[in-house]
């Protein structure tokens, strides 16, 4: 099954919908950026998607530029002209030539890394990427939000003549033969991740309705797992910043990290 590939057309209407803050989440990253650094910064965003963040910084004259993995980005990019800004990449495996004043990493995207060594690999890219001193930005989704989204969670939004549900379940790397084995011997491993289920109902010319259905990965880690680990690639720890409610505790559901290198 695909990943974000006719979903892409539903993006913004649904997860940047017109009620949800931009300008907040926009006036939060300049404001991490202008407390933390001196003057105006170059930035790369990493998995950017519709780029529907990048192009607020760029009016606030910031240089941007930006990758994403989907090939359905960059055909959108071809048709208008943000193209040359634009990379395909992987934000597990990428090394900038211009080292960058910013790395940002916004809207939980780094969740989509399902595996933990993957969201090390995306520190020390981001590391090798940065000048001295400067600033990786990103925010997660955490497993308290997961935990809870996951509980009987679906939503339907109707978009233009179409229909679309998302749907959250938990799910398991492991083969239930293993989980047993783990049972029987009481090994006690955490191999779950959270699976965004997307179905579209898309009406077709003949007014009949097309079922597609696409699934979107997503996983988080503890934060003083992730605040040891940027530790140990050699980046301080400037600030942690709850979306909602600015403090960080138990019940955060999206949290900021900005982390300098040294
Ligand atoms: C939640 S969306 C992006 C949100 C966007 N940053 C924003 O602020 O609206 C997550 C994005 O991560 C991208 N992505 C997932 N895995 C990736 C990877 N390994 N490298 C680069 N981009 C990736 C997806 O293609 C998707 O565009």
């Amino acid at each position: 099954m695909h990943s974000y590939r006719f979903f892409t057309k539903y993006y913004d209407q649904i997860v940047r919908w017109s009620g949800y803050d931009l300008d907040w989440e926009i006036e939060l990253i300049d404001n991490l950026i202008n407390r933390f650094t001196l003057h105006r910064k170059n930035i790369f965003e990493l998995a950017c998607w519709t780029w529907v963040v990048a192009k607020q910084l760029i009016k606030l004259w910031y240089n941007v530029n930006w990758l994403d993995i989907s090939r359905h980005m960059l055909e959108k990019a071809k048709e208008n002209i943000w193209e040359n800004r634009c990379f395909y990449g992987d934000m597990t495996n990428f090394s900038l030539e211009t080292k960058q004043d910013v790395i940002l990493c916004n809207y939980n995207s780094i969740c989509h890394l399902i595996n933990w060594e993957d969201w090390l690999k995306m520190f020390e890219c981001s590391y090798n990427s940065l000048r001295k001193w400067w600033l990786l930005i990103f925010d997660i989704n955490t497993i308290w939000e997961f935990e809870n989204i996951n509980r009987d969670f679906s939503a339907f939004f109707n978009i233009w003549e179409d229909t679309i549900c998302l749907e959250m379940e938990k799910k398991n790397f492991l083969d239930s033969w293993v989980k047993l084995w783990l049972e029987e011997y009481k090994i006690r491993w955490d191999f779950s991740f959270y699976r965004w289920l997307v179905k579209m109902f898309i009406k077709l010319e003949d007014n009949r309705y097309e079922l597609v259905e696409e699934v979107v990965d997503e996983n988080s880690f503890e934060i003083t797992d992730i605040k040891k680990s940027l530790e140990d690639i050699w980046f301080d720890i400037l600030h942690l910043e709850d979306f909602h409610k600015w403090d960080v505790d138990n019940e955060s559901e999206r949290v900021y990290f900005v982390a300098k290198k040294r």
